[in-house]
């Protein structure tokens, strides 16, 4: 069953309470961090260019990938009324491939998540480090092994929208560390009538010393881990965990 496909065109009004304007702003303290500038950036996982088209209109050079295409063109009709400039890619994260390195890869609330095994982090990982010039960040956030396991795992989520409502049923293996997302939308046709249709979604929960290895091994080195949204380390009920790796000067 394949993912963000319906869903996609209910993300934004799903995500309403995001404030991606703050996200930026800390995505901006990231990079400032760093010792050369920051001026070009590819987004992984980029789903409808929340981020993307932001950093566009703030100026910097922005290439975003994600596999679903439907959130792509969701992405690219955004970028158009807003006039963001954004060079929109049909990629999977595996598979990273630009005609020429940038300064950043980010990947922005949990798409690495998504990610279910070494070797698929792996190749996540060689991905990033052919694509980033010497010197660059990769930075990424991921949901927390104790969001994953203790909040959403095992637990049922709903939602009672006027256009669409939701049933989100999560079951959580902790051998595995994968949790499994069945989400089962209602969308209201007319009056009287509701489509009802259904997406499967899995999200790994990674430990950091498991991230730390796999960087580690494809010469990616993590500079700080940090709670979302601060430079703090993550304390014991952080949901949301901030990574910023770098890729050697050489
Ligand atoms: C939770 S959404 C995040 C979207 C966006 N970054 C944001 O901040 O709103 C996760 C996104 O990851 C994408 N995704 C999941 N696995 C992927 C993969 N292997 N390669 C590329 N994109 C992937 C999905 O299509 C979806 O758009």
């Amino acid at each position: 069953m394949s993912t963000y496909k319906g869903f996609a065109h209910y993300y934004d009004r799903l995500m309403e309470d995001v404030d991606y304007d703050m996200w930026v702003d800390y995505l901006e303290k990231i990079f400032d961090t760093n010792d050369t500038p920051i001026t070009t950036v590819l987004e992984i996982a980029c789903g409808t260019g929340n981020v993307s088209n932001r950093l566009a209109k703030r100026g910097y050079t922005v290439y975003a990938a994600d596999r679903s295409e439907d959130m792509l063109a969701l992405a690219q009709d955004k970028a158009l009324e807003m006039g963001a400039r954004v060079r929109y890619l049909h990629q999977d994260m595996r598979d990273i491939r630009l005609d020429a390195p940038v300064d950043c890869i980010i990947c922005v609330c949990d798409g690495m998540n998504y990610i279910l095994d070494d070797d698929d982090m792996e190749k996540v990982c060689k991905g990033v480090y052919n694509n980033l010039n010497a010197g660059g960040l990769f930075a990424f956030d991921m949901n927390s092994h104790y969001k994953i396991s203790e909040i959403i795992g095992s637990n049922t989520f709903g939602h009672s929208g006027e256009e669409i409502s939701y049933v989100w049923e999560n079951y959580y293996d902790s051998g595995t560390r994968i949790c499994e997302y069945y989400l089962t939308f209602f969308e209201k046709v007319d009056a009287n009538l509701y489509r009802k249709f259904e997406e499967t979604h899995r999200q790994k929960a990674y430990l950091t010393g498991e991230m730390e290895k796999l960087l580690k091994k494809n010469k990616l080195k993590i500079i700080g881990v940090y709670g979302a949204f601060t430079f703090e380390s993550p304390g014991e009920g952080c949901e949301r965990v901030q990574y910023v790796v770098k890729r050697d000067s050489i």
